[in-house]
């Protein structure tokens, strides 16, 4: 193998011969700070911190146009988690920032919720089947590795709920309803709109005690919510004062995987009228009395 190596006469006139480096004009110079790699794992494992991953995923799995301002697209942008806001049953939700790096904090930066799904093992409790009937695999390998349990049977479980969550997230923000903007999902993770109040994570409506306007206000917010959920033929399946949460003079309705077609799924009215009764049960404790079955008879004539 040649090598391409070329030895020059050192007192040859040829263009090409290196030059001594001029003096450099000290306005050129500039302290150079190399970042990071995100992704290198010594310093992702000190800082939390991986690059953006919201162009590794596909289009489907990139929330629907149009995306808002605030969602931060740029390929240079790193996410940090700053935290875990809650661990739940199922899930745990972390505080993620997604921020382009800049030494005068003037670039474009962003906070947002990252619900990541547990594998089955590592659930505290496991979601009745009557959710998921109708619920096709359509892999074989999946639906058998599923049926074994194997370790990728349970990533994929997990992976099902979170594409559930993911598609009611898109479906009901479509629709109008009060829902975080879905950013993105990878997996088992979902990105999506931080709910805040000013400063602070907005609380659930469970750990509220609002005014009586604000009450009103707030039923018929959730009536319409649940009007207009119910027009397209889906109930949430979970509808309670923990998965709402109380920003300010809204209300916002969260944790979606299990939201169930009324009339397809054999249980769909089941999960209806559960839905009424908590949220009737919640308001009338807080002296707003309304009937459940008023409600659920005023939803089922949305969804017919
Ligand atoms: N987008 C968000 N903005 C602000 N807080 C959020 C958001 N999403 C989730 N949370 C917080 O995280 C908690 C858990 O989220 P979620 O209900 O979706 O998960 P879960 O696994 O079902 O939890 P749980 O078992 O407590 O119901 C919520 O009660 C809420 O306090
Ligand atoms: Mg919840």
């Amino acid at each position: 193998m040649s090598h391409d190596v070329h030895f020059r006469d050192p007192e040859s006139t040829d263009p090409r011969r290196p030059q001594p480096a001029p003096e450099i004009d000290p306005l050129f110079v500039f302290d150079f700070q190399p970042l990071d790699d995100p992704d290198d794992p010594v310093h992702a494992g000190e800082t939390g911190s991986r690059w953006s991953t919201y162009w590794d995923v596909e289009r489907l799995c990139r929330g629907p146009e149009p995306v808002p301002d605030w969602v931060v697209t740029d390929r240079a942008a790193v996410d940090t988690e700053l935290g875990v806001l809650k661990t739940g049953k199922e899930a745990d939700v972390f505080v993620l920032e997604r921020a382009v790096p800049s030494a005068d904090g003037t670039a474009p930066s962003t906070l947002m919720a990252a619900k990541r799904y547990r594998s089955e093992e590592h659930r505290s409790f496991h979601r009745s089947s009557a959710y998921t009937e109708g619920r096709r695999t359509r892999n074989t390998r999946d639906a058998r590795a599923m049926a074994k349990r194997t370790a990728h049977g349970r990533e994929v479980a997990a992976g099902q709920w979170a594409w559930a969550e993911w598609e009611a997230m898109k479906r009901f923000w479509s629709a109008g309803v009060p829902v975080p903007y879905p950013v993105q999902i990878d997996g088992t993770e979902i990105l999506m709109e931080l709910i805040t109040v000013g400063e602070e994570v907005a609380p659930r409506l469970a750990q509220v005690r609002p005014e009586r306007d604000l009450l009103v206000s707030y039923l018929d917010q959730l009536r319409d919510a649940m009007a207009v959920l119910a027009a397209d033929g889906i109930a949430h399946g979970d509808l309670s004062p923990y998965n709402i949460l109380a920003a300010g003079e809204r209300l916002v309705i969260i944790d979606l995987p299990q939201a169930v077609d009324i009339v397809g799924n054999p249980s769909g009215m089941d999960f209806l009228m559960r839905d009424c009764h908590n949220i009737c049960t919640w308001f009338g404790a807080r002296g707003l009395e309304v009937d459940e079955h008023a409600l659920f008879a005023e939803l089922l004539a949305a969804a017919f």
